[in-house]
C-alpha cells in the first residue's frame, strides 16, 4: 500500500512539472520570464556602478565594496541558466535576448560561468587586498559582460 501511495504521489509530482512547463509557454509565462531576466541583468548592473567608477578612477578603490559586490555578481551570476530557461522565442516580446540563447545553450552556460568566475577573481583580490590587481579583476568582470552581450544580447 504504502509503494502504491508513493507511486501516486511521484505521477502526481511528475504531472505538475509538465503541466507548469506548459504555461510557460503562454504568452503571459513569456511575459513573466522576460519581466524576471531583465530584472535579474538590471540587479546585477546595479552592482558595477561602483565597481566601474573605481576602474575608472572616478571613485577610490574600496575593497569592501569589491568584495560585497563581487560577491553578489557571484550569486547572481548563478541566477542567469534558471532565470534564461524559459525559451520565449515563440513570443513577441520586446527583448534583447538573441534566439541562439535557446539555440546554443552550451556556449551561453560558458558566458554565465565567465561572469561566475570574474566575480569569485574580484572576491579573491579584495580580500588580498593588492590595490595593483583592482583594476585588472574589475575589468575581468566587465570583459565578461560584454563576452556574453556580444553573442547573445541585441544592440
Ligand atoms: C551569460 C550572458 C550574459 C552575461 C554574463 C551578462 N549579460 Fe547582461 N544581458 C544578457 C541578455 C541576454 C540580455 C537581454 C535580456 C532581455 O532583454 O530579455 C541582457 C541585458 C542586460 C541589461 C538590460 C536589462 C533590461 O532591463 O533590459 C543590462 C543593464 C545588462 N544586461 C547588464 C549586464 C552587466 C553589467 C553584466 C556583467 C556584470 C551582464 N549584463 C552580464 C546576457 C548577459
Amino acid at each position: 500500500m504504502k509503494k502504491i501511495i508513493a507511486l501516486m504521489l511521484s505521477f502526481s509530482l511528475l504531472s505538475s512539472v509538465a503541466i507548469a512547463e506548459e504555461e510557460a509557454a503562454s504568452v503571459k509565462e513569456a511575459r513573466n520570464a522576460l519581466k524576471f531576466r531583465q530584472s535579474l541583468f538590471q540587479l546585477i548592473r546595479s552592482n558595477m556602478g561602483d565597481l566601474g567608477a573605481m576602474a575608472k578612477g572616478v571613485k577610490p578603490f574600496d575593497a569592501a565594496v569589491m568584495e560585497k559586490n563581487g560577491m553578489r555578481l557571484e550569486q547572481l551570476s548563478l541566477m542567469i541558466a534558471d532565470y534564461l530557461a524559459t525559451d520565449t522565442r515563440e513570443h513577441k516580446l520586446e527583448t534583447d535576448a538573441l534566439d541562439k540563447i535557446w539555440e546554443e545553450p552550451d556556449n551561453f552556460n560558458e558566458k554565465i560561468q565567465a561572469l561566475t568566475t570574474a566575480a569569485q577573481r574580484l572576491q579573491a583580490v579584495a580580500k588580498a587586498g593588492d590595490e595593483s590587481q583592482f583594476r585588472s579583476a574589475i575589468g575581468g568582470v566587465g570583459k565578461s559582460c560584454k563576452g556574453c552581450h556580444d553573442v547573445f544580447k541585441a544592440e
